[in-house]
């Protein structure tokens, strides 16, 4: 099954739960001129990268907002990305920047991984287990999995429960786990942390990539010092700062609005994702430190890596969070 699907081809019986809340997210933007400033200046800034032409940004935000239904939106434009009409090789660009940033990600984790088993967990598809250099077991699991890349040497495994890995106690020397764990609802979240650490067993590790918000989204260099993701992308730095004087100057609702916006972006218009759920739940550093201890998961390191420049979604700086289980 491949639930990264082209929207156009997704019929109206996989309308997603979550489909009301982007509604009320998009009406809020509809409603307020300077989230619509924020939206369009972080959108213009974020997809030139995959080389929108960039009168078209501003026309398919406006047509995102013309539309209550926020899951007929997504379809719209996404088939204005990828139909007949769509802007020349964005499709192959937008691969590119995904496949860039699978490479930036193994880059990032490789360091930190042993031998014995390794799992992707919310893994998606292979595409992160295929590009790391380790020689290690790779199994991805995710509710939902999309084919294997030709020639993986990875196992798929898929999860019936959100909060149940179907592996046994102790089984992972690491779990890896990259924005994942914000599309999940509070009390399944704190439940598969704690399956997680089931899994891993005294001694395993967690490498936990997250967003942090509400540290400001253009971050230039990271919290603790280390380098902003571009410069793990490979791609031009992101010039965000204009963006980022809007977002400081919004109050905590509206920067929630802006930042669950981000994620219907990247996810349903960009991605055409339907399957991924959009709790729209962003953590602070603190409030990830809190959830991993209350998991037993002790934060041994952390890296800020800023904004991702190209193929996600932009939202706060991104975090790994390396922990230890007890
Ligand atoms: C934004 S995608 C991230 C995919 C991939 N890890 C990456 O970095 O591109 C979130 C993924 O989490 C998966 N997911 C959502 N809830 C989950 C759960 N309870 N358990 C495992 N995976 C879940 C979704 O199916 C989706 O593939």
């Amino acid at each position: 099954m491949n639930p990264v699907v082209n929207p156009v081809d997704v019929g109206p019986t996989r309308v997603h739960p979550a489909a009301r809340e982007s509604d009320s997210v998009l009406a809020r933007i509809r409603a307020s001129d300077a989230l619509q400033e924020l939206a369009l200046s972080a959108l213009t800034s974020c997809w030139t990268d995959t080389h929108l032409p960039a009168d078209l940004l501003p026309q398919l935000l406006q047509e995102a907002l013309l539309e209550p239904d926020s899951e007929a939106a997504a379809t719209a434009i996404a088939e204005r990305l990828s139909g007949p009409a769509a802007p020349a090789q964005f499709r192959a660009r937008y691969e590119r920047a995904r496949s860039r940033k699978f490479g930036a990600f193994a880059r990032l984790l490789d360091p930190w991984l042993g031998r014995g088993t390794v799992v992707d967990l919310g893994a998606g598809g292979t595409d992160l287990l295929d590009a790391l250099a380790t020689d290690a077991t790779l199994i991805a699991v995710d509710i939902e999995l999309s084919d294997p890349r030709p020639g993986s040497r990875a196992a798929l495994l898929t999860q019936i429960r959100p909060d149940r890995i179907p592996l046994a106690d102790d089984s992972a020397d690491t779990i890896i786990a990259t924005g994942v764990l914000h599309h999940i609802d509070a009390d399944v979240r704190r439940r598969l942390l704690a399956d997680t650490a089931r899994v891993l067993g005294p001694g395993g590790r967690l490498l936990l990539l997250e967003e942090t918000f509400p540290d400001p989204i253009g971050a230039t260099a990271g919290l603790d010092g280390g380098p902003p993701m571009a410069e793990y992308l490979d791609g031009d730095p992101v010039d965000l700062s204009a963006a980022d004087t809007l977002f400081r100057a919004l109050d905590l609702a509206d920067r929630m609005t802006f930042l669950s916006f981000t994620d219907w972006w990247g996810n349903r218009v960009m991605k055409g994702s339907l399957a991924i759920p959009l709790p729209y739940s962003f953590l602070t550093s603190e409030q990830w430190r809190h959830e991993l201890a209350a998991a037993k998961l002790v934060v041994t390191d952390t890296q800020n890596l800023g904004l991702c420049s190209g193929g996600g979604h932009m939202a706060s700086p991104r975090m790994l969070f390396v922990c230890s289980s007890e």
